[in-house]
């Protein structure tokens, strides 16, 4: 690779004015913004105006500039702007985990084609190195699972939630605080973790994901009698991002779950992030840090910039190797279903109850379901689901029977 990498930078924003500060501090690696493409003219810029240019071509038809480092936050625009660059040859960056989850086939695919880099750290778990890890340390068959949480915003909800504050509270907090924005339906519904895991599937076990194709449920539909069965067995809830690989088939669901203390996950508290992962001979590894930010995830920009003075490249080897049919299979699935007084959860497809309460303002109902009924029941408002943090069990294996339980009285 060339000893001078010449950037030319699109968005100037949380995180890349990060870059351009955590750049001038790390003159080591030799890689120099040439370049900076906006789109308000009339922004107030920390920058004098000669540094930036409203015209995406200043730097797509820029031969001195060999790598685009794209750090917008609109994931159309972006998709024009990363194929244009790919396909001129240069060298790309970028943290838009959208864009990514979107057309990952398509991106790896014209990458591969002109022979450049495509690199995207930033855009999983901000900080935390995890897809060089999956794609250079566990780049065997011996992954299993992979867990994570990877949305500061719903972890900080969920933080203030077990302490006592109400979700409408801990989500005006968190936007006051800046960890979520004004419309923040991206996070809480749970579908900015999914776009992270589409990515980190296709690094750890090779499959390539829509979106869609992932059930998920967000925070939003959390209700207090969760919260309750949670604090009087000392369970949390949390967000998690998680794919497990089960007899050949892949488990993949985005979820708020309950978690035990002995679990990793139990302490990752407020805007934190983490992803353990779970391999047959190292067993559970887990990798902590800040999910966000703007100086923590320009450091995960700038560590893809350098690699690529290595000619670093993604290999993809699980996809290149990839021997089985990993679509997704049926599982057994333990949940907690919640609703109102009003609700029939007897109507719900379980094919096991464990466990059923029915109080003076709300019930629910433990038990499981198959995971092919999750998307349905992920949809229906009227309930919330919570996950237990438990290995699925293959479709089959369990007998198939109703238990009906006593109803218990309040709690
Ligand atoms: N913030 C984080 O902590 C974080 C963490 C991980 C990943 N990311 C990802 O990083 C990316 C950037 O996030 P951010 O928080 O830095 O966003 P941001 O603060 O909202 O800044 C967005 C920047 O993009 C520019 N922009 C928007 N549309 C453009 C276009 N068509 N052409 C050129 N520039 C355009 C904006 O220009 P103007 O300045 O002219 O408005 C602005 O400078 C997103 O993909 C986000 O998902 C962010």
């Amino acid at each position: 690779m060339e000893n001078n990498l010449k950037i030319g930078l699109f968005g100037f924003g949380c995180v890349g004015s990060g870059l351009y500060e955590v750049l001038n501090q790390s003159e080591l690696i030799g890689a120099k913004i040439k370049t900076i493409v906006v789109k308000n003219k009339h922004k107030k810029r920390i920058l004098p105006e000669h540094h930036f240019s409203y015209d995406p071509n200043v730097i797509l038809l820029d031969e001195t500039i060999n790598v685009v480092v794209e750090l917008i936050d609109d994931s159309k625009a972006a998709y024009d702007i990363v194929i244009k660059a790919l396909n001129a040859g240069k060298h790309v960056v970028s943290a838009n985990k959208k864009l990514i989850a979107e057309h990952l086939d398509e991106l790896i695919d014209t990458a591969k084609r002109n022979n450049v880099s495509f690199l995207y750290e930033a855009a999983v778990a901000g900080s935390i190195p995890v897809i060089r890890n999956l794609e250079e340390y566990y780049n065997n068959d011996s992954l299993s699972a992979i867990r994570g949480i990877i949305n500061g915003t719903t972890n900080y909800i969920l933080t203030q939630t077990d302490a006592g504050a109400t979700y409408a509270e801990a989500l005006k907090t968190a936007q006051e605080l800046g960890f979520a924005e004004a419309d923040p339906t991206l996070d809480v519904e749970g579908f900015d973790a999914r776009y992270k895991l589409v990515i980190l599937i296709k690094h750890a076990f090779g499959v390539s994901f829509e979106p869609e194709e992932i059930p998920v449920k967000g925070v939003s539909a959390l209700r207090s009698v969760d919260i309750r069965y949670a604090k009087e067995r000392g369970l949390r809830i949390k967000l998690l991002a998680r794919a497990e690989k089960i007899s050949g088939k892949l488990f993949a669901v985005v979820s708020p779950h309950f978690v035990t203390h002995d679990e990793p996950t139990y302490g990752v508290n407020n805007e934190f992030n983490a992803v353990e992962v779970q391999a047959l001979f190292s067993d559970r590894q887990l990798f902590y840090g800040k999910g966000a930010g703007s100086y923590p995830t320009a450091s995960a920009v700038l560590s893809d910039i350098s690699a690529l003075k290595y000619d670093y490249k993604y290999e993809y080897r699980k996809s290149v190797g990839l021997k089985e049919d990993l679509s997704t299979g049926d599982f057994e699935v333990k949940v907690f279903v919640g609703a109102s007084l009003d609700y029939d959860l007897r109507l719900l497809p379980f094919v096991q109850i464990d466990e059923s309460y029915r109080g003076l303002e709300d019930q629910y109902v433990v038990g499981r379901i198959k995971s092919s009924d999750l998307k349905d029941l992920f949809e229906d408002h009227q309930i919330s689901i919570t996950l237990f943090n438990e290995k699925p069990i293959t479709s089959g294996d369990l007998s198939q029977t109703f238990v009906e339980h006593e109803i218990l009285e309040t709690i």
